[in-house]
């Protein structure tokens, strides 16, 4: 399954979803020790949910995956409720059986964040890096929490979330301004190591800033923009988010 490139146009949200599970699915049953980097974010509640419908359908056991995720806030405490471990937990590991010492994800409740993401690097390193990463985007062209601005050689590190990411992230907080100021997440440099790439976007307001990924400049002012580099890349969009492509 080679990608390279691919605008992967489809109806509706749900059947991003499935071809999203497919994929995902069809790459365990490749390499059932695979190494998975995995997003949050509201596209990926329904995608999740395809992904363990079909992998019960299909009896395809995640026991020798291995999972990073891309990020998380900083100064959550660990079991908090709003914290995408907690998101992953209950959308998608608790009802895998995905082992759990398998499962790794930055840690936002930790004191020497520089540490923390440089043993997140040789942790991917170690595992043999990414094989298939899943990306989410936000509305400002944001991978991970990689913000516009952020190189395309960046690797783990703490950021500072923008205005419009808060914003992105209020409903979960109750508002924007008690949304974490900063996060953790993994750079462009990282995900552009990963040997394949999905990233999946629906609904209008993710109509613009795909255009601007797909069809504009490659500029850090759009991080997205950075898989164009990458030569094995599936954008995967529901017709509302292709609308302007
Ligand atoms: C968050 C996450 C991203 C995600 C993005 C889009 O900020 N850090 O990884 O891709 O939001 O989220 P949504 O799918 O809710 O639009």
């Amino acid at each position: 399954m080679t990608f390279t490139n691919k605008l992967l146009v489809l109806n509706k949200r749900r059947d991003v979803a499935k071809k999203c599970a497919e994929i995902f699915v069809e790459a365990v049953k490749n390499k059932p020790d695979i190494v998975l980097g995995l997003p949050t974010g509201k596209t990926f509640v329904p995608i999740y949910h395809e992904i363990v419908k079909l992998c019960k359908k299909e009896k395809v056991s995640l026991a020798k995956v291995r999972t990073f995720n891309l990020d998380e806030f900083f100064g959550l405490k660990s079991g908090d409720k709003k914290s995408f471990r907690h998101y992953m937990d209950k959308n998608f590991f608790d009802k895998v059986d995905i082992a759990r010492k398998n499962i790794f994800f930055l840690n936002g409740d930790v004191g020497d964040f520089k540490k923390e993401c440089d043993d997140y690097e040789q942790e991917i390193r170690k595992a043999g890096g990414i094989d298939l990463q899943f990306l989410g985007i936000g509305v400002n062209g944001h991978i991970g929490f990689n913000e516009p601005g952020s190189v395309f050689t960046s690797r783990t590190r703490r950021v500072e979330l923008t205005k419009s990411t808060r914003e992105e992230n209020a409903s979960e907080f109750g508002s924007a301004a008690k949304v974490p100021q900063f996060a953790l997440t993994v750079g462009i440099g990282t995900v552009l190591k990963s040997r394949k790439i999905v990233l999946a976007a629906t609904g209008k307001t993710k109509s613009q800033i795909i255009e601007e990924v797909v069809c504009g400049k490659i500029s850090k002012k759009i991080p997205a923009s950075a898989l164009r580099k990458h030569k094995d890349v599936c954008f995967l969009l529901d017709k509302d988010a292709a609308s302007r492509v």
